[in-house]
């Protein structure tokens, strides 16, 4: 392996520890959430986009940028995004991961191989791998659990489906996503989960949710988090939203109390609306 492109991971990752250790000092300083906002890219980008991509978003955030952002590219560009933002705020995470630790498990990527090239947050329960690909809730839990236990921090995505939202089922299907995949998730172990709410029918599809049902499900989901731990750690926990995001819609998502920034699919593919909405998710959520 190309010894400069893991000396690069590396210092991402440090880098990614000591915004960790900024991002908590900060909360605690300032009772506050600190806004989240991750660029998921799914199967999108080739190894030259990719890099170019990482390296347009590590120039437009400063230093002292005061929100975790993080994007999520394919595998086989996790060492080259790696690379492209070392020396930035930006931290490198990946889309999913095994929920076993090695052997023979064909195809799949496990939590240690994501730390070693340099990633250091990976999203579970996204809802294109619980209802395209069928991942089940005890698989779902599984991954979560590996991922804490191994020093990655998560983004867990939960969300009803249209038909369940119009059977006024949304919070029911929402509450036991929760319950299920943090069953096994102890409470010092949220200092290091995000719960990105992401509506299936608002995905990809052009359809942010109003502000108003974005508000409802996020403070539906502090009190599940407050069922299971206690409100003390729910008021912590930082809860973001996702589906449709947009610089033209963000605004008025991030402007919701408990809104604490947004997971990006389609317009994380652009820097310039990417940055935009880093830069709405700072002002928006701090004012919120
Ligand atoms: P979208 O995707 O922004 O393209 O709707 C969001 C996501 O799937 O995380």
């Amino acid at each position: 392996m190309n010894a400069d492109l893991i000396s690069a991971a590396l210092r991402g990752c440090d880098m990614a520890r000591a915004g960790r250790i900024r991002s908590r000092a900060a909360r605690t300083i300032r009772g506050m959430r600190r806004p989240f906002i991750g660029g998921n890219w799914k199967m999108n980008t080739d190894h030259a986009s990719a890099r170019s991509l990482a390296h347009a978003i590590a120039e437009g955030t400063g230093a002292d940028w005061a929100a975790d952002v993080v994007v999520f590219p394919p595998f086989p560009y996790l060492l080259p995004v790696a690379e492209a933002i070392a020396g930035s705020p930006v931290a490198l995470g990946a889309q999913d991961l095994s929920g076993e630790v090695n052997g023979a498990r064909t195809g799949e990527v496990s939590a240690e191989m994501l730390r070693d090239v340099g990633a250091s947050w990976v999203i579970v329960g996204h809802s294109e791998r619980r209802h395209t690909i069928g991942e089940s809730e005890a698989l779902i839990a599984d991954k979560l659990s590996m991922a804490l236990g191994s020093g990655l921090r998560a983004v867990l995505c939960v969300g009803e489906t249209r038909a369940e939202r119009d059977a006024g089922k949304a919070h029911d299907i929402i509450a036991a996503q929760l319950r299920s995949a943090l069953a096994a998730i102890d409470a010092a172990a949220m200092d290091d989960v995000v719960i990105a709410y992401e509506p299936v029918w608002a995905i990809g599809t052009g359809i942010t949710a109003q502000p108003a049902d974005a508000g409802e499900a996020h403070r539906e989901i502090r009190s599940a988090l407050a069922a299971r731990y206690d409100a003390r750690l729910a008021s912590g926990v930082r809860v973001v939203y996702g589906g449709s995001l947009v610089p033209a819609t963000a605004k008025s998502i991030f402007a919701v109390d408990g809104v604490d920034g947004g997971l990006v699919g389609g317009a994380s593919l652009k820097a310039h609306d990417f940055l935009a909405l880093c830069t709405a998710a700072t002002v928006g959520v701090a004012a919120s």
